[in-house]
């Protein structure tokens, strides 16, 4: 792809603590860090218009809890068409933890996502948000 180089007016002030912010994340080119940035505001974008994206499911819960297991063990059955793969992790006695990698239209992974958070025995569940990457640029 072919890059560009362009220029922006910015307070001084403003950029002074944009770098000390950039250095705080390890960034060594000002260049790179404003591209990450551009395209997490695009991948959120592309959250918001609904196309397809990518993201990953955390889940920690009790498996004590009376079907609960069952209860996703079926969601997942349903949602197979957006569930790439799960990686499962009997933590303790009581804990598990599962990571799943969602790919298809942001609603249906919010949807999904939604649906298993809320249920009694699930401790805590993130979804990250990512993107198919196709409309990000290549580097
Ligand atoms: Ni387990």
């Amino acid at each position: 792809m072919k890059t560009t180089r362009f220029s922006i007016s910015i307070e001084e002030e403003l950029l002074k603590r944009f770098d000390r912010f950039i250095r705080r994340k390890r960034y060594k080119k000002r260049s790179k860090a404003v591209r990450d940035i551009i395209r997490e505001k695009l991948a959120e974008e592309e959250w918001e218009k609904n196309e397809e994206v990518t993201g990953s499911l955390t889940l920690l819960y009790n498996h004590h809890i009376r079907g609960l297991s069952e209860e996703i063990t079926d969601l997942q059955h349903h949602y197979n068409d957006v569930i790439l793969a799960t990686t499962h992790i009997h933590l303790d006695e009581e804990n598990c933890l599962e990571v799943s990698l969602l790919r298809g239209s942001a609603s249906k992974l919010q949807k999904l996502s939604d649906m298993l958070i809320s249920k009694r025995g699930v401790k805590l569940g993130k979804l990250t948000i990512c993107s198919t990457g196709k409309k990000l640029g290549s580097q």
